[in-house]
């Protein structure tokens, strides 16, 4: 059945589509691959650049998909690309280009830590888009994402840099924990979000099995390197995300990290029946680094 499967990604070039991109065409999917920049193609792929996603332009280039993946996302506001624009105003055009072009299954990744009660801006955008969602009559399978980690992806990479310059920073107390998930994990799950129907008017956690403080986190990455770790004071960290607007991490990177969000592994994991990757003996073996 994947071999004749079409598949649309919206944002290709982001560290979760170029993974999903991959393990998909490996799997015989077809693809038509959607972002604002040029990319290096993989088998079966067909691309499209475009600025604003505008539908006159890219509608026709849609036709006989089975699916739509929505990557766009953002995690730092500008005045020129918002929230209210890239999470809601975006999410609506897609929802039409799925309707337009008869593409009946949407799945989008929204954040862990979103839900009804959400009073962050960030959150708050995430559950609009995912209630458009929703309310759109497509079919749909929504993911409330903890930090997905793998050898190349932002949080990663951050810390990656840190060991380099010799000291990981830990806001404030480090005793918060994350529930990061493994991204070929994330592919697997995708992959079966796309075949299976009991992923159907889902949405679901997209967290591992362990509930890591960041202190533990930290250490176990750093684990074999002769980095330093110092806590800072979070008046100290949330001073300079906000008077650097340009800052590596910035005011809802540090809100999501110490929102202490824990998501529903057993549902993910009664639905998605994977076996799930231990990210604590991924950083045992140093296979992050
Ligand atoms: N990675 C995680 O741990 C994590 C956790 C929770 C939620 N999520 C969600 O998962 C989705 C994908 O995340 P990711 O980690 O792959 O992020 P990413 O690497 O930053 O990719 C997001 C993509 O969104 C597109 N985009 C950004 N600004 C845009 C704009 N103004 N107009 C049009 N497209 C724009 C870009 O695609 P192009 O450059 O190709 O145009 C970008 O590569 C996002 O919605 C994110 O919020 C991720």
């Amino acid at each position: 059945m994947e071999k004749d499967m079409q598949v649309v990604i919206t944002g290709a070039s982001g560290f979760i589509a170029k993974n999903i991109r991959k393990y998909l065409s490996a799997n015989d999917v077809k693809l038509i691959s959607i972002s604002r920049h040029d990319f290096k193609k993989v088998k079966n792929e067909t691309k499209f650049i475009t600025k604003n996603y505008d539908e006159k332009v890219i509608f026709s280039k849609l036709k006989n998909s089975d699916a739509l993946i929505h990557l766009v996302g953002i995690g730092k506001q500008t005045i020129d690309n918002d929230y209210n624009q890239i999470h809601i105003e975006l999410t609506k055009k897609i929802i039409n280009l799925c309707k337009k072009s008869k593409i009946k299954k949407i799945i989008y990744l929204s954040g862990l830590g979103v839900s009804q009660n959400a009073s962050l801006g960030y959150f708050i955008s995430k559950y609009k888009a995912e209630k458009l969602i929703i309310d759109s009559k497509l079919n749909y399978t929504i993911f409330r994402p903890s930090y997905i980690v793998g050898k190349d992806d932002y949080f990663t990479k951050y810390l990656k840099k840190q060991i380099k310059a010799g000291q990981i920073q830990i806001p404030g107390s480090g005793n918060y924990s994350i529930q990061p998930i493994y991204i070929d994990d994330v592919t697997k799950i995708i992959f079966n979000a796309l075949t299976q129907n009991n992923f159907s008017k889902m949405i679901l956690d997209l967290v591992g099995s362990e509930s890591i403080t960041f202190q533990k986190y930290v250490k176990e990455f750093s684990r074999g390197t002769s980095t330093q770790i110092k806590k800072i004071n979070l008046e100290t960290v949330y001073h300079e995300a906000i008077s650097k607007p340009d800052c590596e991490f910035g005011v809802d990177d540090l809100n999501l990290l110490i929102g202490d969000f824990n998501g529903d592994y057993k549902k993910l994991k009664d639905i998605s029946k994977i076996k799930f990757s231990s990210i604590l003996k991924l950083l045992k073996t140093g296979s992050l680094l």
